[in-house]
Parts: C-alpha cells; structure tokens; sequence
C-alpha cells in the first residue's frame, strides 16, 4: 500500500448497509469486538437506518480509488465526549489504511468538535487497535479486566 495514498470520506448512506453487515460479522471483527455473536442481516438493518437517522451518532466511510474500504463510527453519548469506533473492510487490514484513516478522523474532531474528549474501548486482545489510538494521541485510562477492555481517551 503507498504511504500516501488519497482516502475519501464521506457520511454513510443506505446503500453501505450490505458492505457494513459483511464487515461486522468478519470473524477477527467479531473477536475484537465486546459483542462477538453474528448478527443477522434484518438486526443490521434495523440498527442502521435508525443510526443514519439518530443526533448522537455519524458513520463515515471511507474509500479508496473508489473502493469502500472503511467506516468510522462516532457517537455522542453525553456532552463532553465523542466516542470513535473503527472497521476496516477485511481484505485490506495491516496495511496502515487503519492509520491514514484514524488520522483523518482526528483531524476532522479536532476542527469539529474540538470541546469535546475522544473515547475509545478497546478489547483487551485487540492488540492493532491499542497500536493504531495510541498512534494518533490516545492513551489508556482504564482497564476493565473482569469485562475484558480498556478504556482510551484522547483530549
Ligand atoms: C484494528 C484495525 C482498525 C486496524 O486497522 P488496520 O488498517 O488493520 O491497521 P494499520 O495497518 O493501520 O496498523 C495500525 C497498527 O496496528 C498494527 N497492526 C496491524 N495489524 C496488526 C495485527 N494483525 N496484529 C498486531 N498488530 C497489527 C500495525 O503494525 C500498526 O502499528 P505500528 O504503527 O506500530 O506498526 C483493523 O484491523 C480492524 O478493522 N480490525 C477489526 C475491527 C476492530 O478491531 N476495530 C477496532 C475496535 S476498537
């Protein structure tokens, strides 16, 4: 993958919802996930179009040379904070898509919503993602061994 290569993102739209389904139900996606069941496609469904619609989430997606190849999650669960949660398309983890992306997001939520702290939970095994927050500024605050995560936050 070129070190530099141009990432697009854009707001989710109904028509991603087969794409997101596949990757939620990925088996590496479901073991670094604190809900590691299979979700049926009609569940997803549900979930997302009353995500595409609810004021305290956005997913983004990002493309590559017009290949879907990623979606950040963020939700606003309280004033303060922005939660961010990442899924990178399968077949193109491991090739520092998951950086480039995580980067252009915190840029974006600095601009954006820059009164706010960033969240991340982090499955205590995932160890790509505890490597991908830390690199763009996250720091590990909390962990929570009984359930299993971590909390990261990034102010
Ligand atoms: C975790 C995830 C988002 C990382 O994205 P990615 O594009 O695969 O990661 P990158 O290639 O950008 O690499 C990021 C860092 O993780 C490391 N990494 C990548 N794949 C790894 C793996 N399989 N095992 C261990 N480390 C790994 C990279 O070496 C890099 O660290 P470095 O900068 O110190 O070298 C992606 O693998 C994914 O979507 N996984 C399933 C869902 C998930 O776990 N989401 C996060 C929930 S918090």
């Amino acid at each position: 993958m070129r070190e530099h290569c141009k990432i697009l993102m854009r707001r989710a739209r109904q028509i991603d919802a087969r794409d997101l389904w596949y990757w939620r139900n990925d088996k590496s996606t479901r073991e670094n996930s604190l809900t590691a069941r299979r979700v049926s496609f009609d569940e997803h469904k549900a979930w997302f179009v009353k995500s595409l619609r609810s004021r305290f989430r956005k997913i983004y997606m990002a493309t590559l040379d017009g290949i879907k190849v990623g979606m950040v999650r963020l939700d606003f669960p309280e004033k303060k904070i922005v939660e961010v949660s990442i899924n990178i398309h399968p077949q193109y983890r491991s090739k520092g898509l998951g950086k480039q992306i995580l980067r252009q997001i915190d840029r974006f939520i600095q601009r954006k919503y820059a009164n706010r702290i960033q969240k991340s939970i982090i499955k205590l095994s995932n160890f790509a993602s505890e490597k991908l927050f830390s690199s763009v500024g996250f720091t590990q605050i909390h962990v929570v061994t009984e359930l299993g995560y971590s909390i990261w936050i990034r102010r």
